[in-house]
């Protein structure tokens, strides 16, 4: 090769690796926000990246788009790996036109996307992007169209993961909302179908940026968002501390580690209060059952009366689907229903076996979450454990009652094992629910009513407010102590290692989503 030619790349190249130009990427450091090379490289795996398509030109011929110069038209593609492993990485590059996209902007992100699925790799993609590429016109709303269409075949096949780094907007939040995971960084993230200025126009409102769709709003709110982060450090890691406990696609398992045990300060047989009516906290119950104490929680701010994360147990990686008594008493409602069925799905569809731990009075009831659609969020999740085929084992460890149940993993959506502690209360409804309703003229008619009361409800206790009616109809495997649980856990686990379950014929269910 002559002096020239090799001279010749290094300019071009380094014409285009400028992005948007010095005062662009001053303006995007201003906003503390890293440039699109910087995120990626920051992601990947030391020296692992390799960036193709730098020299797809934009293909905008309106509005004098086609006398600009849009280096590698606004958004950086390529592959390199995460922990040894293999990924596809793309990162909109708002200093060159807001990132927004346009159709070749589009053509190398769909071919990043083809290489993730046909190599079968976690795709990431890093948006920071005002949407459509305005004057580009149909072909920008053509190449979101063939995006979702892609996040849609790969769902399912390979781990999508999506992280909001800028004002996102149009498109620019439709893919990630068809992905499985949701990365904001508070101050810099921001997610909404279409920006204050196009409000602003079309219905005369000045809204707030962060009101509208800050990473918070994302995060606690509106469920979009699966992890929140202080900054795009810290969100990093988190995407990398996600990948070790995923697998790479669906016909693989995720890496297994050398087994740890859970620290010492996690004792199980002390968490729960005595009074069935007090809170705790479910999470040192998952601390006190997995490797090294060690749960990566996914959607912490959204619904919080459920928890759901990732494990493992005995060097393999477990999804935990927990009721939170800290909130709601750990109800289910139409948000955490949502948030559980889609965690299940996650966890089925990537070979990742399911511990659910019960302890909830059952569905919330009013007029709120009736006309929220309680009854069709709340058929999600019966649909989503129904139907998942990984190992499922259930932890009764209070109250399992009424619809909750059932919802939550239990024998009659096949669960493989369900194990109580000796406190489990497995019964319709709470006793004082249950007494008034059933001896209601019993009660009425007493001399003295309310000590009628408390006798039926005592009665009601004895009956069914324990393990052992369901232990005797087999719903329940073994009433366990606390403190046997991961061992009791474990050895299910590892005794339903090759499970294999068949489902009759179907292209697909019918979810109720
Ligand atoms: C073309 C765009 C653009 C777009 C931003 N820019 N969005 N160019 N098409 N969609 C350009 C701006 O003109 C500007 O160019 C540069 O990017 C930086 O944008 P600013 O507005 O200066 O930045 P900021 O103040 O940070 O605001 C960012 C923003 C705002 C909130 C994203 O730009 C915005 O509201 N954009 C429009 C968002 C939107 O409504 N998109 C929907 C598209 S429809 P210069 O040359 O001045 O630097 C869509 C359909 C998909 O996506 C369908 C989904 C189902």
């Amino acid at each position: 090769m002559s002096k020239s030619s090799t001279w010749d790349l290094k300019q071009r190249m380094q014409t285009l690796l400028q992005g948007g130009g010095e005062k662009a990427v001053e303006k995007q450091k201003q906003s503390g926000k890293l440039t699109a090379r910087e995120r990626i490289i920051s992601i990947l795996d030391a020296k692992s990246f390799h960036e193709y398509d730098l020299f797809v030109e934009q293909a905008g011929k309106d509005f004098d788009m086609d006398k600009k110069f849009l280096p590698g038209d606004g958004v950086v593609t390529g592959t390199g790996t995460v922990g040894g492993h293999p990924i596809c990485i793309y990162a909109q590059d708002f200093t060159v036109a807001g990132g927004s996209l346009g159709y070749a902007h589009a053509k190398k992100i769909t071919k990043i996307m083809d290489h993730a699925l046909s190599l079968g790799v976690p795709l990431i993609g890093i948006n920071d992007s005002g949407g459509a590429r305005i004057q580009e016109g149909v072909n920008a709303l053509a190449g979101y169209g063939e995006i979702f269409f892609r996040n849609t075949t790969a769902s399912g096949v390979i781990p999508q993961l999506s992280v909001i780094l800028g004002p996102c907007a149009g498109g620019a939040v439709y893919s990630p909302a068809l992905t499985d995971f949701v990365f904001v960084v508070d101050k810099i993230s921001q997610m909404f179908i279409t920006g204050p200025e196009v409000i602003k126009t079309v219905l005369g409102e000045d809204v707030d940026k962060e009101t509208l769709g800050g990473a918070r709003t994302h995060a606690e709110i509106t469920g979009n968002a699966h992890f929140y982060a202080n900054s795009e450090e810290e969100c990093f890691a988190q995407i990398k501390k996600l990948l070790e406990f995923i697998p790479w696609n669906c016909q693989k398992k995720a890496d297994s580690l050398p087994k740890k045990s859970p620290r010492k300060e996690y004792r199980l047989d002390n968490i729960i209060p005595a009074d069935p009516a007090k809170p705790y906290d479910v999470r040192n119950i998952i601390k006190g059952m997995v490797d090294d104490s060690d749960f990566l929680e996914i959607q912490e701010l959204f619904a919080p009366n459920i928890v759901i994360g990732f494990a493992r147990i005995e060097g393999n990686t477990v999804g935990i689907v927990a009721n939170q008594p800290l909130y709601l008493a750990g109800v289910l409602d139409v948000d955490s229903s949502d948030k559980a069925a889609r965690f299940v799905r996650f966890c089925d569809a990537f070979n990742i076996p399911l511990i659910t731990l019960v302890d909830l009075p059952g569905y919330l009831p009013g007029v709120d979450q009736e006309h929220a659609g309680v009854i069709r969020h709340g058929a999600k999740l019966l649909y989503a454990y129904s139907e998942a085929t990984v190992p499922k084992i259930t932890v009764i460890l209070r109250k399992a009652y009424g619809g909750g149940y059932i919802a939550m993993c239990s024998h009659h959506l096949r669960a493989d094992f369900v194990f109580a502690w000796p406190d489990a209360q497995i019964a319709v409804m709470g006793p004082e629910g249950a007494a008034n309703i059933i001896f209601r003229s019993e009660i009425k008619n007493a001399e003295n009513p309310e000590e009628m009361r408390q006798q039926k409800i005592e009665e009601y206790k004895e009956k069914f407010a324990n393990p052992y009616v369901a232990a005797a109809y087999g719903y329940v495997e073994a009433v366990i102590e606390p403190k046997e649980t991961r061992h009791f856990v474990a050895h299910a686990l590892s005794i339903s290692k090759n499970k294999t379950q068949s489902t009759p014929y179907k292209k697909h269910g019918i979810a109720p989503f």
